[in-house]
């Protein structure tokens, strides 16, 4: 338990955070990188390039910092990214080396304003902090090793199946290599996939949706092939593109995450995705359509045109047999092959106007997963719908940021 005083001092020094955050966050990782190279291992080089790592971390530590003496308000926000940390393969051992650079870096920064007394207190709070995803992690890891089929950290599969579903998108067919069971899971969850690129001196690890329904003796994911435009091209999602065939294997972890559809109600639900946002949203409507075959479901999917448009045929086969599944398509840029084909219902972006003509009522459970811009365009307009905060559920491809910033 942390006492008055460092709480005190904990939060009279949020302010300097909130404007030496982001700096302090930059310098704690070039040193401790610096002195531990192998946790290149799992962190993303590229989030580290862009900063979006750095912006993660420094918001958490700031809020984690404002409710020091209730850290309990903030367990949704520890237990969302302990599901990533356990997925990764992040461990107790792991949390000092970050400690003891987190305060590096504050000193480094804050110079002769970081006092002894600033220094201790954040020491003594980043324990508190440390040990609550601690412990939430290895409640995650007992849970992912105990449950029927389940393993704790990264177990070899075989490409079973490699399909081409749009210009961009390729399909992987994943099975176990020791053909043992493969555990059940929430649809909207996702997986890692660790890679050792013979040419590359790090693994990489990259998260993926799951884009089936559970109950299959297969996972399988839907992967974007990521263009750099000013950064080198996406790592991992190259490498399985270009380099990984049918036979070979990958080193996957359990499935995680908590943007998972919510099966214990019959409401209406309408999925809504942008590009390949629409993965963890095909995993839903299949379940949906598997298990619970008289719920109304509506799959609303954004794509640049037809071209782009991954799992199209899997998507349209189950409205023509499924009489409680619906499917609209919105083309920002539709080809001429489109027009001439009329395969989509909109052109342009997704808007309210439309959302209204289309599903006629606001009662239902929205789920919504795509690039950053669509993903604030739809929450704005489902709250202008006056759809409850608690009917909305998204999911980011990336560290997780405020959908509210401008
Ligand atoms: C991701 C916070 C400790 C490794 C994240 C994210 C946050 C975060 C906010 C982004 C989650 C998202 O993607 O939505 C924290 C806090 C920590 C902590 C507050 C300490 C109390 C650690 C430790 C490690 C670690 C000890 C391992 C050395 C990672 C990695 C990612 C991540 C690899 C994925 C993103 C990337 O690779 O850039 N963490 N973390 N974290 N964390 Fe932590």
């Amino acid at each position: 338990m942390l006492s008055a005083k460092t709480i005190e001092t904990i939060k009279a020094t949020v302010p300097a955070l909130e404007i030496y955050g982001e700096a302090i966050t930059k310098r704690f990782y070039e040193m401790m990188f610096t002195n531990h190279p192998e946790l290149l291992n799992i962190f993303n080089h590229m989030n580290q390039k862009q900063g979006r790592q750095q912006g993660a971390l420094a918001n958490t530590v700031y809020a984690a910092a404002q409710h020091i003496d209730k850290l309990e308000q903030i367990i949704p926000v520890v237990k969302q990214i302990a599901h990533k940390h356990r997925s990764l393969g992040v461990k107790p051992e792991h949390y000092p080396i970050v400690g003891e650079h987190l305060l590096l870096a504050i000193k480094d920064v804050l110079g002769d304003a970081a006092t002894d007394e600033i220094i201790d207190a954040w020491g003594e709070a980043y324990g508190v902090i440390a040990q609550a995803f601690i412990s939430i992690e290895k409640e995650m890891y007992d849970e992912a090793e105990q449950q029927e089929g389940g393993w704790a950290g990264f177990r070899t599969f075989v490409v079973d199946k490699k399909v081409t579903e749009s210009t961009a998108i390729t399909s992987f067919y994943l099975k176990p290599q020791d053909n043992q069971l493969l555990p059940a899971f929430l649809s909207g969850q996702y997986i890692s996939v660790k890679i050792s690129d013979p040419g590359e001196q790090y693994t990489h690890i990259r998260q993926y949706s799951l884009s089936d329904a559970p109950g299959k003796d297969y996972y399988r994911i839907s992967v974007k092939r990521e263009r750099g435009n000013n950064y080198p091209d996406g790592k991992v999602s190259n490498y399985l593109h270009n380099q990984i065939k049918e036979g070979d294997t990958l080193e996957i972890s359990a499935p995680a995450g908590d943007f998972t559809l919510n099966m214990d109600t019959t409401i209406p639900v309408v999925l809504i995705s942008g590009g390949v946002g629409l993965t963890p949203m095909v995993s839903m409507l299949n379940t949906v359509a598997e298990k619970q075959p008289e719920r109304d479901v509506t799959f609303i999917h954004a794509a640049i045109n037809g071209e782009h448009h991954a799992l199209r045929d899997s998507v349209e086969k189950l409205t023509q047999e499924k009489k409680h599944v619906k499917s609209f398509i919105c083309y920002e840029a539709p080809t001429e092959k489109d027009r001439a084909a009329g395969n989509y219902d909109k052109e342009g972006y997704i808007d309210l106007p439309w959302l209204k003509e289309v599903l006629q009522s606001n009662e239902a459970d929205f789920y919504f997963c795509g690039p950053l811009p669509f993903m604030k365009a739809i929450r704005s307009a489902l709250l202008e719908w006056g759809v409850p905060q608690n009917r909305i559920h998204f999911e980011f491809f990336g560290p997780a940021v405020n959908l509210d910033k401008k």
